[in-house]
């Protein structure tokens, strides 16, 4: 009985510890909070990140919105006088390899499109776009405005960019896009 004596002796002193919550429980809530805060904001950020990626099907008619209906309208009818038609223009429905020529590099100078001679400045768009995209652009209007034409693949694209890498500056005009086209 001794024994149990001791043991009621003892026992309000454990009781008395478990009141307060031990310093090294907040430490460890304060790290897992401390994760929890950063696990989400680099989870986040990751899914921003990746953002574009998850499109990685391009879309052309995006593409188009964004850089070419400034000046050959959405409506693809050009500007006249301005800017040329892509409806039913023999540039767009022809040779894919001259089209993208036209695309990466740009053209300036007297060019006929549709029976009417136009004399402007297209601006060139192989720095900013990768194949993928050049190829989904160069789609896109062969298959737009009733335009009925095969697509492009981003490996003619990729041929192309190669075959003319020392390129600078802006085709001069139809006579040398039709240089071109008859290699
Ligand atoms: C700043 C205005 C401008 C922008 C932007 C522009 N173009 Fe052009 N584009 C022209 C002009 C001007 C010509 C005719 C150039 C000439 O007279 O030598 C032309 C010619 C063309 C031609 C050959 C002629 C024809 O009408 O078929 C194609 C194809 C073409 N552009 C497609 C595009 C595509 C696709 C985009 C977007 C990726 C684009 N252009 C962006 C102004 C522009």
């Amino acid at each position: 009985m001794i024994d149990n004596n001791l043991r009621q002796r003892e026992k309000p002193e454990p009781s008395e510890s478990n009141a307060s919550i031990p310093w090294y429980i907040w430490t460890l809530v304060f790290f897992a909070v401390l994760w929890g805060v950063g696990y989400l904001s680099t989870a986040t950020l990751e899914r921003d990140l990746s953002m574009p990626d998850m499109s990685a099907t391009v879309d052309g008619g995006q593409i188009y919105a964004g850089n070419c209906a400034a000046c050959h309208q959405g409506s693809g009818a050009g500007l006249p006088g301005m800017f040329p038609p892509l409806a039913n223009s023999e540039w767009v429905l022809g040779d894919p390899e001259v089209l993208v020529q036209i695309l990466l590099h740009g053209v300036t100078g007297e060019m006929e499109v549709a029976g009417v001679t136009y004399n402007g400045m297209m601006p060139g768009f192989g720095g900013q776009f990768d194949d993928a995209q050049v190829a989904a652009v160069a789609s896109y209007i062969r298959n737009s405005w009733g335009n009925g034409a095969e697509a492009v693949t981003a490996e003619q694209v990729a041929a192309a960019r190669a075959a003319t890498a020392d390129r600078q500056g802006p085709w001069q005009g139809q006579a040398e896009l039709q240089a071109l086209g008859s290699h």
